[in-house]
């Protein structure tokens, strides 16, 4: 099939690659000249395991084109989907300027009858919306077209976005003709062969439900979280909870861990969104605003156990900091716990040495105090001088100490495990202090 995807993000230019793998033409368009350029010469901004390659594989299979050229793309386009940002309004409300202008500019450039998705994370009500502008600007230019839309959300996880894509546990159709159903069926038939597992509703219950499962998320979050502070006061062992409540088949293992709070560039603006949409329509949401209150809280607690360890003052100490990225296997550091913690630590007056594997750049980007931090290249060189060690993303290569290094580098043999990736047992039987979250 000939596609057309806007916005080449994290959900964009997975989506564009993965259905140019599965053999459809797909012209990739962005409004960001500089990223279309670099993505032509297979330069992509993103850390993504294995998107490059296959980016790579299939511009050169000319399964995959980058322009900045609406009309070029559409022109070519049966399908157009639509996968712009909708970040957060300083209000807390989506801000939706980017969704609206892709509306338009479709309005204005497309010269075929064609199906519009909007996979974009939108507000119930919001696909209607993009539908009236285009319908209002196809009028304007007093043409004869016609095109469908449909809303089909997007469930992929950063850091195992390709694998998420292709092997989705159920792609959601919201709206659509059964024309419509039956041709977004067969685009999505070869990443679902072996199972149906397409689950067709209205437009704003799909809305919804995008919206629904991010705050489900977060809420098992913040559940544990809170789970974790009481077990600290009585003295339970968060994990072992852990395994103990999750073996009940209702409730599952996952999502189930206690920590840092959740970031990210989706779990925070959802639980936002949705709880400005619910004030919206005059419903105030106790339950998500508690969700939200206990993950602000959750920010304050490995900062607190380091004040309770080295004082208020910590002009005097020098800390590492493992990890900046929100999470592991992506470079992504927007929302990502690693910005508050250090910003607070810098305000106290220590020095922080960080290494990521892969999100130094991105962080530099958004992180704007540039005294008192000094990055590094590796995870060895970044310990020296310091007085405790402070994990904060779980990257494979953390997950084992290598107590020679640490003992040779560190000042203190301290460790602050944001993530609870490490035995307290064996931690201490090696000469070294430990401090996690409930445990
Ligand atoms: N990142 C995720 O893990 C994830 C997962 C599921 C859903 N989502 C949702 O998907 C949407 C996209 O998220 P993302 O993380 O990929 O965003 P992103 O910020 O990484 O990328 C958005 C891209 O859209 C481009 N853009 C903006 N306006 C444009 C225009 N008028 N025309 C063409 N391109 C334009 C930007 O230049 C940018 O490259 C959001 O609604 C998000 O909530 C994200």
């Amino acid at each position: 099939m000939k596609l057309s995807i806007i916005g080449t993000g994290y959900v964009g230019l997975v989506t564009g690659t993965c259905l140019s793998e599965m053999g459809n033409k797909v012209s990739c368009i962005d409004i960001d000249e500089d990223k279309i350029n670099n993505l032509k010469n297979n330069i992509i901004s993103i850390y993504e395991p294995n998107l490059k390659e296959m980016v790579k594989d299939n511009q050169a299979k000319k399964n995959l084109f980058f322009t900045t050229n609406y009309k070029k793309a559409l022109d070519n386009s049966d399908i157009c989907f639509i996968a712009v940002g909708t970040p957060m309004n300083n209000d807390g409300t989506t801000n939706l300027d980017y969704v609206y202008d892709v509306a338009l500019k479709i309005a204005k450039n497309m010269s075929k009858n064609m199906i519009i998705v909007v996979k974009s994370t939108v507000p119930v009500g919001t696909t209607e919306k993009i539908k009236d502008i285009i319908h209002r600007e196809l009028r304007k230019r007093n043409i004869d077209l016609n095109f469908d839309i449909i809303f089909n959300p997007e469930f992929l996880k950063e850091g195992n976005a390709v694998n998420d894509f292709m092997r989705p546990d159920r792609i959601i159709i919201g709206g659509g003709s059964s024309k419509t159903k039956e041709t977004i069926k067969e685009l999505y038939s070869s990443i679902v062969m072996n199972h149906d597992r397409f689950i067709f509703m209205d437009i704003k219950s799909a809305e919804m439900t995008k919206y629904a499962s991010n705050a489900m998320l977060a809420t098992r979050i913040s559940f544990m979280n809170e789970i974790a502070n009481i077990c600290e006061k009585t003295g339970a062992n968060i994990k072992n909870v852990r395994i103990g409540v999750g073996s009940d088949k209702r409730i599952g293992y996952d999502f189930l861990y206690a920590g840092c709070g959740y970031g990210g560039s989706c779990f925070p603006k959802d639980i936002r969104s949705l709880i400005k949409t619910a004030e919206k329509n005059d419903y105030s949401s106790i339950l998500l605003s508690s969700v939200e209150e206990v993950n602000e809280n959750q920010k304050n607690v490995l900062f607190n156990k380091i004040i309770e360890r080295f004082g208020d003052d910590l002009s005097k100490f020098t800390f590492t900091v493992w990890g900046l990225a929100f999470k592991a296997e992506t470079d992504d550091v927007r929302e990502s716990f690693s910005l508050k913690l250090i910003e607070k630590l810098i305000s106290k007056g220590a020095k922080i040495k960080a290494y990521d594997p892969k999100a130094i750049d991105s962080f530099k980007e958004i992180f704007k105090n540039k005294n008192n931090i000094k990055y590094f290249s590796n995870k060895t060189d970044a310990l020296k001088d310091s007085d405790a060690l402070i994990l904060l993303t779980e990257w494979k290569e953390f997950r084992h100490l290598d107590f020679e290094d640490l003992s040779l580098n560190l000042n203190k043999r301290i460790i602050f495990d944001g993530r609870n990736i490490y035995n307290r047992t064996f931690i201490e039987e090696n000469g070294f202090e430990l401090y996690q979250i409930g445990c």
